[in-house]
């Protein structure tokens, strides 16, 4: 026989356990009424997708897809690392070029890519007005773990495509976003924007950054000096103390807009001033991405250290071009649930969830089909109902009622089925009523709406 063997999850996914996926649950419940309020209606897309979709829309040169992205191929063979395969040379027992790009797949790292992709493929431009999605989660990144930053975690993300990209609708998607993170309880949140320009200005902005940055190279880092010539606008996201005082003075690109993108972005805030939306504007925010244009926001929450934005979102107005699709302006945001979470319970604002309300102590055989129907028939009302599957005597079966946390025990035993009256026992202050069925069932229905 083998060996026996304990499982753990694996490192950076986690087991979501009750009481908390209830209040994920109820988390999830509010952002899509929320949502929907707003016109959203729901997309499930796969989980599965060519890597070439992210490589496209993300950007090789992203740390998401080139060191974070969980990579196969379909059949399995030998693989190497993205930017391995995609230099000449490499060697891998498997080139890019000797594979078809379907037999390359990943596990999505967020859900903007698939929208877009989904829209395209089901010409949902030709439907009437924007159109208004959302999706609720997991996405997977192979990042380092630590507190709010997980391998596998979830997100709740809206996109809004379309033809027209109004100002008045990126303001309306903050202002959403926002009013979710009201109704759930999330506090001291703060939203930060920018506008990182177009494809029309934000190359010459992009040439001087990098022009500027070549001059102080040597007094950066490694990574940064990198992205020097691979993405300059990152080297903007640099934590690091050393390079604060460098990056402080290079070239802010709010000097460098043209003048459409200028317009947008004054537009964006007096929107977000009509909306009483408080903002910071911040123009190191890049994001991490190359999909955007224009428009970006963060919004960051108390409690949770280091990883501490709850949400990212922004304007992407080429990508569902980039994608063989019509030209089409794009607008959204992901939440980070686990980090928003994190900090609603660190706030310990914690909504109170309706637990077990029943639970049925039988005793006898007798009473055992009795305890059957009425426990179906309270399911039915809406209660949630706990029956035993074996008798149990009555001091235990009201001591495991207690513990798992039950408003009420319903005690069958074979005198009530003759009497056909029940005994109603709330256990938070043992007070008992003799109840009919009929009664019992009204009671405790008018007591679940309450
Ligand atoms: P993102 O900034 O990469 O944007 O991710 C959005 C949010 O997901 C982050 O603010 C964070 O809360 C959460 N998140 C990201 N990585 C992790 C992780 N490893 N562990 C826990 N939480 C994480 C996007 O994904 C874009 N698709 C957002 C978007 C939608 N832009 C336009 N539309």
């Amino acid at each position: 026989m083998t060996e026996k063997r304990q499982f753990r999850a694996i490192k950076g996914t986690r087991d979501i356990l009750p009481p908390d996926s209830a209040l994920w649950n109820w988390f999830e419940q509010t952002a899509r009424e929320t949502f929907e309020r707003y016109g959203f209606r729901d997309i499930r897309t796969p989980i599965l997708e060519e890597t070439e979709l992210f490589a496209r829309s993300i950007g090789v040169e992203t740390d998401v897809v080139s060191k974070e992205m969980y990579t196969f191929l379909d059949p399995p063979r030998d693989l190497d690392p993205i930017p391995r395969m995609l230099e000449k040379g490499s060697g891998s027992s498997v080139k890019l070029s000797d594979l078809a790009p379907r037999d390359v797949i990943s596990l999505r790292p967020e859900g903007t890519a698939s929208v877009c992709r989904a829209y395209v493929e089901h010409g949902m431009h030709t439907l009437p007005g924007n159109v208004k999605l959302y999706y609720i989660g997991p996405m997977f990144r192979r990042e380092r773990p630590q507190k709010g930053r997980y391998r596998q975690f979830y997100q709740i993300g809206a996109e809004v495509l379309g033809q027209s990209d109004a100002p008045a609708i990126d303001a309306e998607v903050i202002e959403m976003l926002l009013t979710f993170f009201r109704r759930a309880g999330l506090t001291g949140t703060a939203l930060s924007i920018n506008s990182i320009g177009d494809k029309n200005c934000r190359p010459q902005y992009v040439e001087r950054l990098r022009e500027e940055l070549r001059a102080v190279k040597d007094s950066l880092r490694e990574d940064s000096q990198r992205r020097i010539e691979t993405n300059p606008l990152r080297v903007l996201d640099s934590k690091l103390p050393e390079e604060q005082p460098i990056i402080e003075k290079l070239p802010r690109i709010s000097d460098h807009l043209c003048a459409d993108c200028r317009d947008h972005f004054a537009k964006l805030k007096d929107e977000l001033k009509l909306r009483g939306v408080a903002y910071e504007e911040n123009w190191r925010l890049v994001r991490g991405l190359d999909y955007y244009t224009r428009t970006t926001f963060e919004v960051t929450a108390t409690g949770l250290g280091s990883q501490n934005a709850v949400c990212g979102g922004g304007r992407y107005d080429g990508l569902v071009e980039l994608l063989g699709g019509p030209p089409t302006k794009g607008i959204g945001f992901a939440i980070g649930s686990d980090r928003a979470f994190l900090s609603i319970q660190e706030g310990k604002d914690i909504p109170h969830l309706p637990g077990l309300a029943v639970f049925v102590a039988w005793m006898g055989a007798k009473s055992y089909p009795t305890a059957v129907a009425i426990a179906r028939k309270l399911r039915d009302c809406g209660l949630s109902v706990e029956l035993p599957p074996e008798e149990m005597k009555f001091k235990k079966s009201l001591g495991l009622a207690d513990k798992l946390g039950a408003r009420y025990a319903l005690i069958i035993g074979e005198d009530e089925v003759a009497s056909q009256t029940f005994t109603l026992k709330r256990l938070s202050d043992a007070d008992q009523k003799k109840l009919s069925e009929n009664d019992l069932l009204e009671y405790l229905e008018s007591e679940r709406r309450s």
